[in-house]
């Protein structure tokens, strides 16, 4: 049993997330507050003990732990020599785009999706293509194929940033989808980037299928992107893994990971991921209960504002609220609620332009900053609509 009630307290700590004023509760970026696995902290503990803190090579049990990680909890098999190391899910997204496409191409997203995708493109010099997912009224969200396949017959597209599941609509793709985007992508010539950093965020009775895993289309026009850092809660570490089976897209990609220099990791990152991997679980499986609780909690609360559609969720810990029967002027709403209760959630905007009229709100904290968030929330939603 391990103790996700009693948060890590990391205020004054140079803390992303925390490094707010005294009376806001920050339930905005996608970092968990629970302590870490205790495996994970012996890992790291004995490598300090060691008393030096010099460069390190990447050890081949990164990517074994890796490989047998995926092989027990989502049976499927990777091949070592697929695998790289990377800083991150966020560079590697950045040296995807440089390696596998040029100067002026589109390339697509389907939003709203975590919006670093976005920087991904841009800041490459690249043409950000958003194709909206379908939002149906009860909360759900679909893939808009036939809008995909338009724009994924544009020559001028040639690559896809997927996110499964999705950030931040918490929505796991079907298999009879992935197969849909393969032979879409397939077809078009479109490189498929699978960001599937959340993957082991998993309602109770909900799997997530790697697109990789699906069939020899996907595996072959694929680049997948995974950390264990986002599913043990250890982002700060900055390491993740990229891998593909196609060895033209891991060469370029490759090349251009060691020239933007993020090819290599920290003296603490390797145990602390090895240790997650290989004995993190029981940890990993009681957290997603608690998430799964504190979502009842947002759930019960809820029923009191009928007007206020929760996305249905599969994966993530992340709720996605759509907030348009009270205001579409999310960013609004969200700076007035951090202004009158200290509540610090992200407007919807942040996602693309269907974001509107949504807020994010995460919910990996303690039952108590739930309820304190609640609290906040309603306070919040009455002194905005009595303004
Ligand atoms: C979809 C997605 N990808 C990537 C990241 C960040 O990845 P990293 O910390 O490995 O750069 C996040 C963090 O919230 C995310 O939500």
């Amino acid at each position: 049993m391990y103790d996700f009630d009693n948060t890590a307290n990391r205020r004054n700590t140079y803390s992303l997330k925390w490094d707010v004023k005294e009376n806001e509760l920050p339930m905005w970026v996608a970092d968990m507050d629970f302590r870490c696995a205790p495996e994970i902290f012996e890992a790291i503990n004995e490598r300090l003990s060691i008393g030096a803190l010099g460069y390190s090579n990447t050890p081949n049990s990164y990517f074994e732990a890796y490989k047998a990680f995926w092989e027990r909890r989502h049976n499927v098999s990777y091949n070592i020599e697929d695998m790289v190391f990377s800083t991150g899910v966020v560079p590697s997204l950045s040296s995807a785009v440089r390696a596998l496409t040029n100067i002026g191409d589109g390339v697509i997203i389907l939003t709203p999706v975590y919006n670093i995708f976005f920087n991904s493109i841009r800041n490459n010099k690249r043409n950000i293509i958003e194709c909206p997912l379908i939002y149906n009224s009860n909360g759900t969200y679909d893939i808009d194929f036939e809008a995909f396949e338009l724009v994924a017959q544009d020559k001028n597209n040639t690559m896809l940033i997927f996110c499964n599941p999705g950030n931040p609509t918490g929505r796991i793709w079907t298999k009879d989808e992935l197969i849909r985007i393969g032979d879409i992508c397939k077809k078009n010539n479109i490189t498929v980037v699978s960001d599937e950093i959340h993957c082991d965020i998993i309602k109770e009775g909900e799997e997530y299928i790697p697109f990789y895993s699906v069939n020899d289309v996907c595996k072959d026009i694929s680049l997948t992107l995974i950390s264990a850092t986002k599913c043990f809660n250890m982002a700060g570490i900055q390491a993740s893994l990229a891998l593909s089976s196609n060895k033209e897209i891991l060469r370029r990609f490759n090349r251009q990971l060691n020239t933007d220099e993020c090819a290599e990791g920290n003296f603490i990152c390797y145990g602390a991921t090895i240790a997650a991997l290989n004995k993190g679980e029981a940890w990993l499986n009681e957290m997603n209960k608690y998430v799964d609780n504190n979502f009842k909690l947002l759930e019960e609360f809820l029923k009191d504002y009928p007007e206020l559609v929760l996305t249905k969720r599969s994966a993530t810990y992340l709720a996605w609220l759509n907030i348009s029967k009270i205001t579409n002027e999310s960013e609004e709403f969200t700076k007035f609620l951090r202004d009158k209760t200290g509540l610090f959630i992200t407007e919807g905007d942040e996602y693309g332009k269907s974001g509107k009229g949504f807020v994010r709100i995460n919910l990996a904290t303690s039952k108590a900053n739930i309820l304190d968030g609640l609290n906040r929330f309603k306070i919040g939603v009455k002194l905005w609509k009595s303004r």
